[in-house]
């Protein structure tokens, strides 16, 4: 069978693309045409091409490459992006710097595998052939991310940056961050230092998942600094990546409990940063001074990341504390709630309503039982019916269904390898093949933003489990993600041919499976653990 030519292989794949005759040849004197708001984009195609290349792709009026933003090109949205290459000449135009930072990720595929790597190619050749192609590409989804869970192990932040180099590469444009849990805290907090002092580090973990009687005995922990963070955001701005922060609450607080224990519901008793897996019944206060730290906390989470959402976490919220506490429950009575349970949607409007008032939107996980506030971005992650009902509420919703996004679960039905989350089976199939969107829209016109992998990584400590977990599913998320649902066989095809970028670039990933299966599972049907 005759090799695809290389617009044919392209990850996701662009919406509308002709393949012309001719190649365009890069060599030593190829220089680049960039007007000042096209800088970014031409700043980060040489980032992205000398180092494997040697090619200087200097700057130049003269340039044979173009790169060009006009806002008014028709069609093209925030993110899409319109490439000629010709024998002659390459133009890639944009609307706006952020398609261009896209559409030289497309220029990057077309050329060959060895052109992605980050050191200089083995026997690096003087001239290099982009194929004459015509493309058009515009994003299906606004929001297309990955979740990162740097709190059940810490991921330092060199790590973080090579996973926006892998995001940027398949498209994808949302860093999620959870920065808080109980097992930990990783962002330093100026006006509660003890968050990080103490609530960064734990004794020991569990070993194996929740429910486990055995614990490593080694102590585990790690924070960011501020600058670290800042660093983080700009890094990924300058390859068209947003990170959004998860500052976890009213559960998933033990962390910063264990550093201030006035927080809670309990404040005579001292606890310790959690070294067990799974949910701790141990949840924030409802007190004045809580509502203090929640504004205080987001505040310096707004300086420090200027994304437009902020997730406030909000899932697995255990309601017993609330109940037993009079505090508590003389809180729901003044508020007028039916019960200490409606404690948990009250304590989430009010720093809901705190980050609105600045500009940003609360986004929360959503299930059963219990329903986020009015404004906040639903991320359903139990049932595609949570989604559904959240978009009928007037929700804007990001499609998280455990069953098809998170990569934490075994990703073969064989289940060898390392220790995954007891959970249903997501093979690289049920990621390709998602979830069904719901098609509902809200009476005030809400809507599915996008879609989101996540990593949980209670058995993820190292940067290459990161790797391993993420792909190659992440492709088909981003495939399904930037095009739409493709073809099993369109997606595998391109997916054959795309694995020698991914080793090209170093990717520890998982094998994928040499030839596909026939036995079309749909998503969501794999067998439970
Ligand atoms: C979740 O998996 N607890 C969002």
């Amino acid at each position: 069978m005759p090799s695809p030519r290389r617009e044919q292989t392209l990850l996701p794949r662009p919406t509308r693309f002709a393949p012309r005759s001719g190649h365009f040849t890069l060599d030593a004197a190829t220089t680049v045409r960039a007007a000042p708001e096209a800088e970014g984009a031409a700043d980060l195609l040489r980032t992205l091409l000398t180092p494997a290349t040697g090619l200087p792709l200097a700057p130049s009026t003269a340039g044979a490459v173009t790169l060009a933003v006009d806002p008014g090109l028709l069609g093209l949205g925030q993110e899409g992006y319109g490439l000629t290459v010709s024998p002659h000449s390459v133009l890639l135009r944009a609307a706006t710097p952020t398609g261009l930072l896209r559409g030289v990720q497309t220029l990057r595929q077309l050329l060959p595998p060895e052109a992605l790597a980050e050191r200089p190619a083995a026997a690096r050749p003087e001239r290099w052939e982009l194929p004459c192609t015509e493309i058009t590409d515009v994003p299906r989804h606004d929001w297309r991310g990955l979740m990162i869970d740097v709190v059940r192990h810490f991921h330092d932040a060199a790590t973080l940056r090579r996973q926006i180099d892998l995001l940027a590469l398949h498209k994808l444009n949302v860093l999620h961050l959870h920065l808080t849990d109980d097992q930990g805290w990783r962002m330093p907090v100026a006006a509660y230092p003890r968050l990080t002092t103490v609530g960064a580090h734990r004794a020991e973990s569990m070993v194996g998942p929740d429910g486990s009687t055995r614990f490593d005995g080694r102590p585990h922990g790690g924070a960011y600094t501020r600058a670290e963070l800042t660093g983080l955001v700009e890094y990924a701005a300058r390859r068209g990546v947003s990170v959004v922060p998860e500052i976890g609450m009213p559960g998933h607080v033990r962390a910063a409990l264990a550093a201030y224990p006035h927080l809670g519901n309990r404040p005579d008793r001292t606890l310790d940063v959690w070294t067990r897996w799974g949910v701790c019944d141990t949840v924030l206060g409802v007190h004045d001074e809580v509502l203090d730290f929640c504004r205080a906390v987001l505040a310096e989470v707004m300086e420090v990341f200027p994304a437009p959402y902020v997730h406030l976490g909000g899932d697995e919220c255990p309601t017993t504390e609330w109940e037993r506490s009079p505090v508590a429950r003389a809180r729901a009575a003044a508020e007028g709630l039916p019960a200490p349970a409606a404690l948990h949607g009250w304590l989430l409007g009010k720093a809901g309503a705190y980050l609105a008032d600045h500009g940003r939107r609360p986004v929360g996980w959503a299930e059963n039982g219990s329903r986020l506030p009015p404004g906040f971005t639903v991320m359903s992650w139990r049932e595609p019916a949570h989604a559904a009902e959240a978009l009928r509420r007037g929700h804007d919703v990001v499609l998280t269904h455990h069953r098809t996004t998170y990569l934490d679960y075994a990703q073969d039905h064989d289940r060898c390898g390392p220790t995954a989350q007891p959970g249903p089976v997501v093979d690289l199939r049920a990621v390709h093949g998602g979830d069904p969107e719901p098609h509902t829209r809200g009476a005030d016109g809400a809507r599915v933003l996008g879609t989101q992998a996540q990593i949980w990584t209670e058995f993820a400590p190292t940067a290459a489990d990161l790797d391993r977990l993420a792909y190659p599913r992440l492709c088909a998320l981003a495939d399904r993600a930037w095009t739409g649902p493709t073809t099993w066989p369109d997606f595998s095809g391109r997916l054959t041919a795309h694995t020698p970028r991914l080793d090209a670039l170093g990717v520890r990933r998982h094998p994928t499976p040499s030839a596909p299966r026939t036995d079309a599972a749909p998503a969501g049907t794999a067998p439970s653990a």
